[in-house]
């Protein structure tokens, strides 16, 4: 099957700091791909790049053959994107969010009316759709946020650690529905610190650290590498860890 995203020698330099250096990966279609690494790895920069709100210092990708270099516009309209900085406004409802965004894709407004209703329903908003932002609990914000994202009926869509600041309720929701969306032909790309993450959803993991990748595979490929070094085996998340301290000298979490 051919890839539905290519990221070739993709790199970004601000100043001397290369903050992605150099990466390259591709994502199938209804793929939840996963970018797991520490804070400053680089992976709000590389889904800068890929949404073209940041030009690469040099490489290139194509989402569905678009190029984000050369065809922007197109990228714009296929790609999703919840950012890792919610952006709502706390005296708009859901449905004036969901209006708003809409109208900015340029959807129509019968069937705006219904794609609100079935992505409010999706991320189980409906019952509070006309409540605030200001009175919503983090986990709830980071659902419209998700809402927002899949309006354009995006075939990408890129989730920068949406789990930050949510509560287990409302993380258990936003995994359920990475779920559905990747049954509708999604790719997912998913950006995470937290191994247990990496673990339950993705089905391949790009290991990145200092802007470079250091290992890429499903996590029974990137666990098979440590197998010899290992004695006792203790869960995945815990021998993702082993690895990752093998990689860097570092752990993920302080
Ligand atoms: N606009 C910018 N200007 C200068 N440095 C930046 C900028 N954006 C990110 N960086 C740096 O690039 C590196 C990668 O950052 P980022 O992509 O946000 O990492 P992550 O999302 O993995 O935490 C960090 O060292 C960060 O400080
Ligand atoms: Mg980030």
């Amino acid at each position: 099957m051919a890839s539905l995203i290519k990221v070739k020698n993709l790199t970004k330099k601000f100043g001397d700091l290369v903050a992605v250096n150099n990466i390259s990966f591709e994502i199938q279609e209804k793929e939840i791909f996963g970018l797991l690494g520490p804070n400053g790895a680089g992976k709000t920069t590389i889904i800068n790049m890929l949404s073209c709100y940041l030009e690469p210092t040099s490489g290139e990708a194509w989402i569905a053959d678009k190029s984000i270099i050369k065809e922007p516009q197109e990228v714009k309209k296929i790609i999703g994107l919840v950012p890792q900085e919610i952006a709502l406004y706390p005296n708009l409802t859901a449905i004036e969010h969901l209006k708003f965004f809409g109208r900015i894709h340029n959807i129509p407004s019968k069937k705006l009316e219904e794609k609100c209703k079935e992505l409010l329903n999706l991320v189980r908003l409906y019952e509070r759709r006309n409540d605030l932002v200001k009175i919503y609990s983090g986990g709830m914000k980071r659902r419209l946020n998700i809402a927002c994202g899949l309006l354009n009926d995006p075939k990408f869509l890129m989730m920068d650690e949406p789990t930050l600041g949510v509560d287990p309720q409302s993380r258990e929701l936003i995994f359920e529905n990475i779920f559905k969306i990747r049954e509708r032909g999604v790719a997912i790309l998913y950006t995470t610190h937290y191994l247990e993450e990496a673990e339950r959803l993705c089905d391949r993991i790009n290991i990145i650290d200092e802007g470079k990748s250091l290992a890429l595979g499903s996590l029974d490929e990137l666990l098979t590498r440590l197998e010899a070094k290992i004695e006792i085996k203790p869960t995945k998340a815990g021998r993702l860890e082993q690895l990752f301290i093998q990689l860097t000298g570092k752990r993920l979490r302080d």
